[in-house]
């Protein structure tokens, strides 16, 4: 897309945006936030969740664990006689939920997924990789469509070594990094490629932070601005150079040691980057104190972690500053919300940890974090959802800017009954704060590129216009539209661009927020009433690897709906 440059810059000229500077929501009602139960029962507990650039979600638990609520269509079934509970399965453990119409179909994947990973690939292809059993080395992917015809193709024996409890994420070449999973001290890349080995390459770092427990698995990996991979295990992290396969930098130990990860599970993101950023901070909130795990066997269940380790993980010399949360909370899902100001802590537990029957009471309330508040004033506690989600729950960003809901499934089947925590098969969404009707005056909407068009091409380092409205603004001549909320209006205006989750186990990989160098802001030349903002696209696939993003118009901390955008070199 070409840079236009309005010649009416009767606005404000907004150099470089910034992340923070944001005043806080006009209309910010305390324990904000709204639940609605989207469907009932879509048959599948939706333990592995991820969006397509086609607003569909796609969907997947385990295949071993006997019949789901939905069957597979035209008398397919799944036959393998070494299965435990149904050597003939003919229900579906995927589905397709579709966003725009709130309807959702089963999906066939015949091979055990139970515990994988997933990135998407550049073309928007969804690339799942590992599972159990006759899953462990497999490879499927997922082409999104919007014909309905599309399902999974499984690869067999295409990873190196049973990736079952493994972390992945996508790398600036548009290949999946898979790290980890029960007793695999090793990573590997996949697609595989000439250039690398097609091996698992060793990582000592899943040894040393290995205990008895296990508590290292589903490690926490995010791609730092400098190319190399930070990697969190247990209670402490390094920064992997996996192009020379050396240890780079070795972060300190996240303090008190307690266990961050499953099935001490906490969860992790990376905070929003700035435009042309020099530097990163990962967040990693909740947990289970060591010992958790094993208390569970004898319905013991201590309390879980309150505190939050935060970290510049580009410091030379880095060290972690610890916050509290108002609330204990173990298997809470981190979800980076569209306006770049909140972070939601959503599902889990307030005791006991990951696992089945690991858990006794459920923490129905999210918690919004506000990264750029002041140190104290940081957390939030928004609306209680009525659904316990426990273990293999989930939880995705959608394009409108809710939270996508689903799963808890903390038993070895689908048990709907005669158990503390029955399987769920509901979906629900969480609208922020910022979704509020009384914001309804705030909030920008995209109109070039369309929405619900065809997803805009951009490439690194190039320009991009958006034209949006805004109910409420006033007249362009006027100055006060920039007083920042008030009344309403034009406040300061920020652009963001959202990389979706893979999200299971509590982690969102690949998750990835940047804000947009914003060139101008100002009335729109060509439509009467609207505005146009320029931004620049991120300059490297370090910073943000090829694929589809959803970019978002930010009117102080009001998101509009997101667009689709494809990057790439
Ligand atoms: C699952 O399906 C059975 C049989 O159709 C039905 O009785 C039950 O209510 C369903 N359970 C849920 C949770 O949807
Ligand atoms: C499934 O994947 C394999 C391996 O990547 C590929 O050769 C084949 O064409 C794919 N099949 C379909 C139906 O897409
Ligand atoms: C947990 O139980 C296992 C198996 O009984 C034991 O080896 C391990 O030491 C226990 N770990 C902790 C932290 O209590
Ligand atoms: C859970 O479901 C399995 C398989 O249907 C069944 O064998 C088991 O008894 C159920 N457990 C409870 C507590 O109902």
């Amino acid at each position: 897309m070409e840079l236009a440059l309005p010649h009416n810059l009767v606005l404000v000229l907004l150099l470089a945006c910034g992340a923070g500077i944001a005043p806080p929501a006009a209309a910010a009602a305390s324990g904000g936030g709204r639940w609605d139960i989207l469907q009932h029962s879509i048959g599948v507990s939706a333990m592995h969740m991820q969006l397509l650039r086609n607003d569909r979600v796609i969907i997947f638990d385990r295949t071993d664990f006997g019949p789901s609520n939905l069957s597979l269509p035209d008398g397919r079934c799944r036959r393998n006689p070494h299965e435990r509970v149904l050597p003939v399965d003919c229900t579906a453990h995927s589905a397709e939920y579709d966003v725009r119409t709130n309807a959702f179909r089963p999906l066939s994947v015949f091979t055990d997924t139970w515990c994988s990973s997933g990135t998407v690939s550049p073309d928007g292809t969804l690339v799942q990789t590992g599972g159990w059993n006759d899953g462990y080395r497999n490879a499927r992917t997922m082409a999104p469509c919007v014909d309905g015809t599309c399902d999974w193709n499984e690869t067999q024996d295409a990873l190196a070594a049973n990736r079952w409890y493994a972390t992945n994420q996508i790398l600036p070449d548009g290949r999946a990094f898979i790290v980890g999973g029960r007793r695999q001290f090793s990573y590997e890349f996949y697609p595989k490629q000439a250039d690398h080995p097609s091996d698992a390459i060793a990582l000592p770092f899943l040894v040393q932070t290995k205990d008895p427990e296990e508590n290292n698995l589903y490690p926490f990996v995010h791609l730092n601005i400098d190319g190399n991979l930070f990697i969190f295990a247990k209670n402490r992290a390094v920064l992997l150079d996996y192009k020379r396969n050396k240890i780079v930098r070795t972060y300190p130990e996240l303090a008190g040691g307690d266990p961050r990860n499953y099935p001490s599970s906490g969860s992790s993101v990376l905070l929003p980057l700035k435009p042309s950023p020099t530097e990163a901070e990962v967040l990693v909130c909740g947990g289970a104190p060591a010992g958790s795990y094993n208390a569970t066997k004898d319905k013991s269940f201590p309390p879980a972690l309150t505190t939050c380790g935060r970290i510049r993980i580009t410091d030379a010399a880095p060290s972690w500053t610890i916050e509290t949360m108002p609330s204990p909370r173990v298997m809470g899902d981190m979800i980076l919300l569209p306006n770049g100001a909140e972070v939601a802590i959503i599902n889990g537990a307030t005791d006991g940890s990951a696992g089945w029957e690991s858990a006794n009471t459920p923490a129905y309330a999210p918690l919004i974090y506000r990264p750029d508040h002041a140190p104290g004033d940081r957390f939030e506690e928004q609306s209680a959802s009525g659904i316990a989600r426990l273990y293999h729950s989930s939880a995705v960003l959608l394009r409108d800017g809710r939270v996508l809901v689903g799963g808890s499934n903390p038993h070895v089947y689908y048990n709907f009954s005669n158990v503390r925590y029955p399987t769920e098969l509901s979906l629900e969404a969480f609208s922020p704060e910022y979704l509020d009707r009384t914001n309804d005056v705030l909030r920008p909407a995209i109109t070039d590129p369309s929405p619900t068009g065809a997803p805009a091409s951009v490439t690194y380092g190039g320009s991009m216009t958006l034209q949006f409205s805004v109910p409420a603004a006033p007249a362009p001549s006027s100055r006060r539209a920039h007083g920042g909320g008030g009344g309403g209006g034009l406040g300061f205006v920020s652009v963001t661009m959202v990389a979706p989750s893979f999200t299971t186990h509590s982690f969102g990989m690949n998750q990835r927020l940047l804000f947009l160098d914003v060139l101008e802001t100002a009335a729109s030349s060509s439509t009467p009433g609207a505005y146009e903002v320029s931004v620049v696209m991120p300059a490297t696939a370090v910073i943000a690897p090829p694929g589809y993003y959803l970019v978002f118009v930010v009117n102080g901390h009001i998101p509009s709906e997101g667009i689709w955008v494809h990057i790439d070199s």
